[in-house]
C-alpha cells in the first residue's frame, strides 16, 4: 500500500489513540483525533467547546455536524495530503458518508477488539498529561515518576471527566449502537482489517502494521 489514508475504529479505552500515537509516527502522518481536538476546544473555552462539553461530559456523542466540520477543515491542511490516521472519526454512518463526500476514501480501516470488561478496567486507570497529552495507566503505563509526566516533565495528571464510571457506561453504550455498524460498513468497502486490543502495546503495535503494510 503506498497511500496511507487509516483510520482507527475501537470502542472507548480500546487503544485507539495509543496506538494511533505509534502508527503515526512509524509513518510519518498526522494523527488527527477528534476526542483531542473538542477537549482542546473545551479547555480554550471557545463557543463550540462549550457545547461539545455537556455532550462528552455524559458520555454521549457529539452531533455529527459540528465534528464533521471540525474534520473537513483539518484534513484540508497541508500536511494531511499525503495521508492520515483517524482516531475516533468517522463514528456513524453519516459520518463515514461525509469522508466519502470529502473525496477522502480510507484505504485501511483497523478494528481495535477488546472486551466490554477490558474497557472499563482500563478507562478506571487512566490518567493523561493536561500539558502534552501523553496517556497512561495505573497498571499498563505507570509514568517512571509517581504523578509526573515522562513526556514534557509536567507535574498533576488528570483523570478525563468521562472515565466516570455513568459516563464510561454511556460510552460503551454509544459505541455498540452508534459506531459499531461502521465495522460492516468498511467491511463491504474491503478495507477492514481487525486486530486483537489486548496483549503488550508493542505486540498490538505490531499486528497493526502487518496489516496496514499488507
Ligand atoms: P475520544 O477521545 O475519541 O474517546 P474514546 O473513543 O472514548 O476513546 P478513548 O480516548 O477513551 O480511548 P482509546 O481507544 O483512545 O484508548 P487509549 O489509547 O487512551 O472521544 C471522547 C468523546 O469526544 C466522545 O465520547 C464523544 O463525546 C466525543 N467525540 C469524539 N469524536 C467524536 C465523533 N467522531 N463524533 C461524535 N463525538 C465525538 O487507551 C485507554 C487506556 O488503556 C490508557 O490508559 C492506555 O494506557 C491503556 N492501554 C492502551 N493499550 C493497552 C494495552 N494493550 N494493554 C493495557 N492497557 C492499554
Amino acid at each position: 500500500m503506498t497511500s496511507y489514508r487509516l483510520m482507527m475504529l475501537g470502542a472507548p479505552g480500546a487503544g485507539k489513540g495509543t496506538q494511533a500515537k505509534r502508527l503515526a509516527e512509524e509513518l510519518s502522518i498526522p494523527h488527527v483525533s477528534t476526542g483531542d481536538m473538542l477537549r482542546e476546544a473545551k479547555r480554550k473555552g471557545t463557543e463550540m467547546g462549550k457545547k461539545a462539553a455537556e455532550y462528552m461530559n455524559a458520555g454521549d456523542l457529539v452531533p455529527d455536524e459540528v465534528v464533521i466540520g471540525i474534520v473537513k477543515d483539518r484534513l484540508a491542511e497541508e500536511d494531511a495530503a499525503g495521508g492520515f490516521v483517524l482516531d475516533g472519526f468517522p463514528r456513524t454512518i453519516p459520518q463515514a458518508e461525509a469522508l466519502e463526500k470529502m473525496g477522502l476514501e480510507l484505504d485501511r480501516v483497523i478494528e481495535v477488539a477488546v472486551t466490554d470488561e477490558e474497557v472499563v478496567s482500563r478507562l478506571s486507570g487512566r490518567m493523561s498529561c493536561p500539558s502534552c497529552g501523553a496517556v497512561y495507566h495505573q497498571e499498563a503505563s505507570p509514568p517512571k515518576e509517581e504523578n509526573v509526566c515522562d513526556q514534557c516533565g509536567h507535574e498533576g495528571l488528570i483523570v478525563r471527566e468521562d472515565d466516570q464510571p455513568e459516563a464510561i457506561k454511556q460510552r460503551l453504550e454509544s459505541y455498540h449502537r452508534q459506531t459499531a455498524p461502521l465495522i460492516d460498513f468498511y467491511r463491504d468497502r474491503g478495507v477492514l482489517a481487525s486486530v486483537e486490543g489486548v496483549g503488550s502495546m508493542d505486540d498490538v503495535t505490531a499486528s497493526i502494521l502487518e496489516k496496514v503494510k499488507a
